[in-house]
């Protein structure tokens, strides 16, 4: 018999790190972890006696998530670091990103899937062209929930001025940069205070704690939910009938729903939904990773394939034009450049036709080039070997992203958005 809710479905949060270097991003990681008890006493005992060992006086919270040599020897963060914990309410997926100019892409691949952003920024610092140029990357990303942590309140006297005027510039520049809505949280990572834990430092703050900025349910402002992306990743033959495994990236699904089946463009119903345990359940929300069958066997249906409901049905194309970040060290992207497209679990070879223009994140110039080269970001035009069914960023945020991949040394090259 199927269960009504799925028991095993708690809402997941995909959580990053932004901002310049040294504003306290991996602190504030560290401290969230650590004050809501998710870091195990032998780990912590660890980070403590290392951070003794490198002559900090009190535990360096930042190595956390600062784990190489490298970065513990320098005190930055190289490589993104992802690291889980949950709440009564929430499942997080934190990605801590470096605030270094030339990881720009480390950032943008923590930040591409997540649904909150939380920008640092140091109080006595203030805006730098880092934090504007991530801003600026939150709008493109059209990440829904961001929040602008201002940092190091410590430092300032927890002075209620000088972030409400840093708090001022930041609502002019979130406009500009067509981020609808942004939270502005002064906190001290270093502290704790208003992390996880609200204190009486701040008493003139009325909003917001980190936490319950990451536990708040996302306002349905960028993403058509009612728009369903099933995409399928394997198929699996059982006791006569034939389960379809894959993840809903949009959407809500429910037993006895109609779908069309891309690319075939043809009409299914679901019969049973499976979670992950394998329990019949009624209906899944996204994204979630689960199991059907159909009332009707369908012998075609693939790893790659698409099932789809909706108001809106993906485009079926060879030609697309791309916003990327370009991520690879040691070659450029140009014209004629063949590579490998991966969407979802779908993938096929592509090629480059043309470099529209390359975008200057800091004027927000447009430029006419023949390449672009590590951390750029610009508009790309590019023709597949067989169609594919896609959405356009604006649409879904989940289905209008790509990766492009190196066909033979298969390193990820870009990030791509679908215009
Ligand atoms: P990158 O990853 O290299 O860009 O740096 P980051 O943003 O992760 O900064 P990190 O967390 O490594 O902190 C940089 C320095 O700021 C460290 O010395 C921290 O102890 C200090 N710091 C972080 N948060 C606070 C705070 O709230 N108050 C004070 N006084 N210092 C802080
Ligand atoms: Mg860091």
């Amino acid at each position: 018999m199927a269960i009504n809710i799925d028991e095993s479905f708690k809402y997941i949060v995909r959580v990053s790190t932004a901002g310049s270097v040294d504003d306290g991003k991996s602190t504030l990681i560290g401290r969230l972890l650590i004050d809501t008890k998710s870091l195990m006493l032998d780990l912590v005992k660890n980070i403590e006696k290392v951070s003794k060992n490198k002559g900090y006086s009190s535990i360096n919270l930042a190595f956390v998530t600062d784990g190489l040599k490298k970065e513990r020897d320098e005190g930055i963060t190289i490589d993104v670091a992802y690291r889980y914990f949950s709440t009564s309410k929430c499942k997080f997926i934190l990605a801590d990103t470096p605030g270094h100019f030339e990881y720009t892409r480390n950032m943008v691949t923590g930040a591409s899937l997540a649904d909150k952003l939380l920008l640092v920024l140091d109080v006595t610092v203030g805006i730098t062209s880092q934090t504007k140029r991530h801003l600026k990357l939150a709008g493109l990303m059209r990440i829904p929930g961001v929040a602008v942590c201002i940092n190091k309140m410590d430092l300032v006297n927890y002075n209620q001025e000088i972030f409400n005027q840093i708090s001022k510039d930041l609502v002019l520049l979130s406009t500009m940069y067509g981020l609808a809505f942004i939270e502005i949280i002064p906190i001290s990572a270093l502290n704790g205070d208003n992390v996880v834990n609200k204190t009486s430092r701040f008493t003139w703050y009325k909003g917001h704690s980190v936490l319950e900025f990451l536990e708040k349910p996302l306002m349905p402002l960028y993403e058509k939910k009612d728009e369903v992306r099933f995409s399928i990743q394997s198929c699996t033959p059982f006791d006569g009938l034939s389960f379809y495994s894959g993840f809903l990236y949009s959407g809500k699904l429910l037993n006895g729903q109609e779908l069309m089946v891309y690319p075939y463009i043809k009409k299914v119903v679901v019969n049973q939904i499976y979670n992950l345990q394998g329990l019949p359940i009624f209906t899944s929300d996204n994204p979630n990773s689960i199991s059907i069958t159909l009332n009707s066997s369908v012998k075609t249906i693939k790893r790659g394939d698409m099932l789809v409901c909706g108001n809106q049905q993906p485009e079926v194309t060879h030609h697309f034009r791309l916003l990327i970040c370009w991520f690879d060290p040691t070659t450029a992207v140009k014209k004629g450049r063949n590579c490998i497209i991966l969407h979802q679990s779908m993938k096929t070879m592509c090629v480059v036709e043309k470099i529209e223009f390359l975008l200057d994140l800091n004027t927000n110039e447009k430029y006419q080039v023949n390449q672009l080269n590590m951390n750029d970001i610009g508009l790309i035009r590019i023709k597949t070997e067989v169609p594919m069914f896609v959405d356009k960023f604006q649409l879904l945020r989940a289905t209008g992203t790509i990766i492009l991949v190196d066909s033979k040394s298969f390193e990820t090259l870009a990030i791509g958005w679908l215009e």
